[in-house]
């Protein structure tokens, strides 16, 4: 798709199906969905869904939705999910392995995770990925990055569970893309993660919210200029092509 014809997808009014830090991840997920354009007939696979947030705004935008995950009551959370928000009927969930998927060969035109590969061998998960996409199939992978220094320090001293996750790196968002044709990323957050600080220390919302856009364009600006620093972010988003 051209930049032209691109159009604009605004999710602010399914904000809150994105679950957790939907400041931080709306912009991601309009970046992605714009670059993917109508979803009306499109048949999605969602890698590690959780309690179903991005099955249904994916749904409520016109698609039919596939989601899987290790854990059974999540699914039965996901399930009520899309019944309360009236898209049942277009969204299913199975109880699988991403590494391992019992889907054919060619069988989605679109692949979604949201912080769900970093529980996983990448690689593998990646090939099942590509493999059951259909030719000019798409997977977006809206994943947890490794050296942001802030998040760094503060996984290694409180997240039990960050020793067994594998968050990105700039090596690993390369090796994902050769498994596929192509692939774009790009990555987002790096010093408005502070407003978070901020949100913590004082917590008024218009002080919270000045912050945050203030840091987001800041970061705009530093990463268009100094792309080195991507690497030092919070999320990418990766877009990969199946030819
Ligand atoms: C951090 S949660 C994210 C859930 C959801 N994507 C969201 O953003 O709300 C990660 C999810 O991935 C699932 N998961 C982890 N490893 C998986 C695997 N190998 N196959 C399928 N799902 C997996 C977990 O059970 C969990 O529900």
């Amino acid at each position: 798709m051209t930049e032209e014809n691109k159009i604009r997808v605004d999710l602010s009014e399914d904000r809150d199906l994105l679950l957790w830090r939907e400041d931080f991840y709306l912009p991601i997920f309009e970046h992605a969905l714009t670059e993917i354009g109508d979803l009306h007939g499109v048949r999605i696979l969602e890698i590690g869904c959780g309690t179903g947030g991005t099955a249904v705004l994916l749904a409520k935008r016109g698609a039919s939705v596939l989601g899987i995950d290790l854990l059974s009551f999540r699914l039965d959370d996901a399930r009520k999910r899309t019944a309360e928000h009236g898209v049942a009927e277009s969204v299913q969930f199975a109880l699988m392995d991403a590494m391992q998927l019992a889907f054919d060969d060619n069988t989605f035109d679109l692949v979604i995770s949201k912080s769900a590969l970093i529980f996983t061998d990448h690689i593998r998960a990646a090939r099942e990925c590509y493999r059951v996409l259909k030719p000019e199939g798409q997977a977006i992978f809206i994943e947890n990055m490794h050296n942001h220094p802030p998040l760094w320090l503060y996984r290694k001293l409180f997240v039990t569970y960050a020793s067994n996750t594998h968050y990105f790196s700039m090596v690993d968002i390369e090796k994902i893309g050769e498994n596929f044709d192509f692939m774009q990323h790009r990555e987002f957050h790096l010093l408005a993660i502070g407003a978070l600080i901020w949100q913590k220390l004082c917590p008024v919302s218009t002080l919270y919210q000045f912050t945050l856009k203030h840091l987001k364009s800041l970061d705009d600006c530093l990463l268009k200029w100094f792309p080195p620093l991507r690497r030092f972010c919070w999320i990418t988003a990766m877009i990969c092509d199946k030819r």
